[in-house]
């Protein structure tokens, strides 16, 4: 039998401030957030759950780990500091690139997703460590990462991106929130706050054993080839705040939801099961221009949608907030009773005893608009699926390339480049790029795809296999709700997306002033866990 829904409050997850108030003035933060092993409860009738999980003590350690609030302007340290057992919890993989510590320990490496800060803390794959330093990977440089806070206010979150270790570290629990608030910018804007009205849903999904342990298949899709490996990690549980299909008891008035899907591998489609709205503010780190209402959200791995739900206008006592992504996306299996709920809000009556502000802005930021003028450089990027002789995939590639080749894609700080994304595979990859923003402008159907892809898997040139006669066929529609400058951006399969990518700015055409040059550089993957981790990934240099 299935796990009970709606059983467990959703939780709250803790806070840690990354700055200090000294005499009303806020001045840089420092935090020491350890990775544990412990036991995490995410269901009363589950068994205690082995699991890795960040905090500032084994006990106060939590799943998801703390949110990080930022101020913009103040920098945060923060000491990353690895607490781990000698062995993982899970099976690895070493028929893929895999960071291998000479004296045992689990590989980490912390990546603050979105974040605009030097190479060296950006949490590179290479500079991997295991518990006290005792290993470090080749791109290891430092123990302390000073987050600068720069950019503009907005969502971001903190995961593990250990080489070869990514997707069985989140799925171990190496994941966290972060928030950088701008009170300047966001004040005046009214929207729901404080921690009752304004709060983190950090949704992925997990199987279980009878014994409470999490559920990986550990012996591969391709056992011959990758004896653990496998293309995509799916749970039938979904997991909100640490607590499997939680609720949460709101009253009749608006509340804000920041929603990280932190899966490995699953999209959400969410609706509300009484027709309730969202009201989009922000996709991953930024504000949209204006508030978007949608009836749906298609949110993959690793993306981010900040809405205003207002329960005010609710006919029903309860909502749903459900699920019809189909998994893999798009083709693969619809979703069932379990996958298809995601927690439940339970609507008081009456009136709320807080009330809430009567609109939402119709102006939120003012953000340079996407346009391709001024763009430096156009790029074919094409995604690869290789697979064996009974048609499992084996591993994927970008451009037909490793990660560990040399790099290819050295854009300088402060332009824009327009690139032009293949997808050849059967999959929707969520592609996400380091110290950039970006947002699709044009999702156009490669037409006789078969043999464009043949050409391709040959010659892999873009060019050369002549895609502009290629990409003439369909246009999609690209949802008002992704229309600002994003870090994740979907990539439907056999489609050329074209987006504009901006690096090392967000909100101004001038680069944000630290030096982007150091090693170990920065990258760009497919945020698909088991499919970064078997080389859908590559290196990003930027010069100056
Ligand atoms: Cu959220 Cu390179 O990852
Ligand atoms: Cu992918």
């Amino acid at each position: 039998a299935s796990l009970q829904m709606y059983v467990d409050k959703l939780p709250q997850i803790p806070k840690l401030f990354g700055y200090s108030m000294q005499n009303g003035l806020a001045e840089p933060g420092n935090l020491t957030i350890g990775m544990f092993e412990k036991k995490w409860k995410f269901h009363p009738d589950l068994p205690p759950t082995t699991v890795f999980a960040y905090g500032t003590s084994a006990k106060e350690a939590t799943i998801p780990g703390p949110v990080i609030e930022a101020l913009r302007g103040v920098s945060t340290s923060v000491t990353w500091e690895n607490h781990l057992p000698q062995k993982h919890i899970f099976s690895w993989d070493p028929t893929i690139t895999t960071a291998i510590p000479k004296s045992g320990g689990v590989p980490t490496v912390v990546h603050l997703h979105g974040g605009v800060h030097p190479p060296q803390i950006d949490g590179n794959p290479l500079a991997w460590f295991t518990s006290s330093f005792r290993d470090t990977g080749s791109g290891w440089t430092q123990a302390t990462y000073t987050y600068l806070n720069i950019q503009p206010a907005g969502d971001l979150w903190y995961h593990d991106h250990a080489l070869g270790l990514t997707r069985v570290n989140l799925l171990a629990g190496l994941i966290g929130p972060y928030v950088i608030s701008d009170p300047k910018s966001e004040d005046p804007l009214n929207l729901p706050s404080g921690s009752e009205f304004d709060r983190h849903l950090m949704i992925m999904d997990r199987s279980f054993f009878k014994n409470g342990s999490i559920y990986i298949n550990s012996t591969g899709d391709n056992p011959s080839i990758h004896p653990q490996w496998q293309p995509e990690y799916f749970g039938d549980a979904i997991i909100v705040n640490g607590k499997a299909w939680p609720y949460l008891k709101v009253q009749r008035r608006k509340y804000r939801f920041r929603i990280i899907n932190a899966s490995n591998a699953r999209y959400f489609n969410f609706s509300l099961s009484n027709g309730l709205v969202f009201v989009q503010l922000g996709s991953d780190s930024s504000y949209l221009n204006s508030p978007v209402r949608t009836h749906n959200i298609l949110l993959a791995p690793a993306e981010i949608a900040d809405v205003v739900i207002d329960f005010s206008s609710s006919k029903t006592n309860e909502s749903v907030l459900a699920n019809s992504a189909p998994y893999p996306y798009p083709t693969g299996t619809a979703v069932d009773q379990l996958i298809g709920n995601v927690m439940k809000f339970i609507i008081a009556s009456g009136n709320p005893s807080c009330p809430d502000n009567p609109k939402i802005p119709s102006r939120l930021v003012n953000y340079p608009a996407v346009t391709t003028k001024g763009a430096v450089k156009a790029r074919y990027i094409v995604l690869y699926e290789y697979d064996s002789a009974t048609g499992n995939p084996t591993h994927l590639f970008i451009n037909g390339k490793s990660f560990l080749e040399p790099v290819t894609e050295i854009p300088r700080s402060g332009t824009t480049e327009v690139w032009k994304v293949i997808n050849l595979t059967p999959d929707n990859h969520p592609l996400h790029i380091h110290l950039a923003t970006f947002q699709a402008i044009k999702v156009q159907e490669l037409v006789n795809l078969t043999t464009f892809t043949d050409c391709m898997t040959a010659k892999n040139d873009a060019i050369a296999c002549n895609v502009t006669a290629y990409a003439t066929g369909q246009l999609l529609k690209i949802p008002s709700y992704e229309k600002t400058w994003k870090n994740v951006v979907k990539m439907e399969p056999g489609y050329q997306t074209t987006v504009v990518v901006t690096f090392n700015m967000v909100d101004t055409n001038t680069p944000y002033p630290f030096n982007v040059t150091a090693a170990p550089g920065y990258l760009y993957h497919c945020h698909i866990l088991d499919h970064e981790d078997n080389e859908m990934m590559r290196p990003l240099k930027l010069v100056l």
